[in-house]
């Protein structure tokens, strides 16, 4: 029988086990994630782990048991049931769409135009988690921030999330949302769902992205296209509006945009990573 010492394993140990695990199922960061997961189950922070010699059987147990769904592609943030976004940690899940980093590029776009004004009225569509409106509410706290999202499973993160905030959340469809505030908003910001339907894309998203999250019709545009319609309406003249868009609709999203006739200075914007990736204007008339 080992003694008890000899039962523990020693933390360094495991985690480069786990990130060898990790790369052979394909998973991206596979560092990273073994770090991460690591951290979570001792409760610390992963710069942290510096500090850590050895792991209780039970951490041990824990630890394998999630790299293993991890290496079954199962979202590092669902299982540690937070995603990282600007300044902000989410509680996020099954049935909620996880924030990704490029997002926060349309953000730091969207807090530009509302610089001069003392009381921004700004408007998530499709808002998920409630990421992007949250953000928008911590960096501007003058701004009264609605929060727009239809699916029930996603509405009740994001309940979760904008708990003690003063960020409103309405349960609809982007279509024909919040006629009180037509021709008064100062900024709308969407991340909505633009995948053209049938494109593949990695297990963790298939899997356990939620579909209404994800796909968009034929060529990725039928929500955008609602967006914009929304958009359009809602915005005061000046307003400015900022929709994100996958890779390739770098073109067509702007296209759209001049289009429809009621927005200038149109652009399209990359992301950090250098990829076309969120389409902006400004509500023309007066
Ligand atoms: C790509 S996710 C973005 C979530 C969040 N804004 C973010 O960036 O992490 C798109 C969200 O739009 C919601 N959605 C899709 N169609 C919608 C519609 N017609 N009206 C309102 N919400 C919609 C989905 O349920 C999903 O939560």
């Amino acid at each position: 029988m080992p003694s008890e010492p000899e039962l523990a394993t020693r933390a360094v140990t495991a985690q480069r086990a786990a990130a060898r695990r990790l790369a052979a199922a394909g998973v991206a960061s596979p560092e990273h994630d073994a770090r991460a997961l690591l951290a979570h189950v001792l409760g610390i922070s992963p710069g942290r782990l510096v500090t850590v010699d050895e792991l209780t059987v039970a951490q041990a147990e824990r630890y394998e048991r999630l790299v293993a769904e991890r290496a079954d592609r199962v979202p590092l943030q669902h299982l540690t049931g937070v995603a990282g976004f600007r300044r902000l940690d989410l509680a996020v899940g099954p049935g909620v769409f996880v924030p990704r980093p490029e997002t926060e590029s349309l953000v730091e776009w969207g807090l530009a135009p509302l610089r001069g004004h003392r009381h921004p009225v700004v408007v998530d569509l499709c808002a998920g988690s409630g990421a992007i409106a949250l953000s928008v509410a911590d960096e501007v706290p003058a701004a009264t921030v609605y929060a727009v999202e239809r699916e029930g499973d996603a509405v009740a993160w994001a309940q979760r999330n904008v708990a003690g905030t003063a960020v409103r959340l309405v349960h609809a469809d982007v279509a024909g949302v919040l006629p009180e505030l037509d021709g008064t908003v100062d900024l709308v910001l969407a991340n909505p769902p633009y995948i053209p339907d049938g494109a593949s894309v990695e297990r963790e998203v298939a899997e356990h992205d939620p579909p209404a999250a994800l796909w968009g019709g034929a060529d990725g545009m039928e929500t955008v296209r609602v967006v914009i319609a929304t958009a359009a309406r809602l915005l005061r003249p000046g307003g400015a509006v900022g929709i994100e868009h996958a890779d390739l609709q770098g073109e067509s999203v702007p296209a759209l945009l001049r289009r429809v006739g009621e927005f200038g200075q149109v652009a399209d914007h990359r992301d950090l990573a250098g990829r076309p990736r969120f389409a902006t204007g400004i509500r023309v008339g007066g």
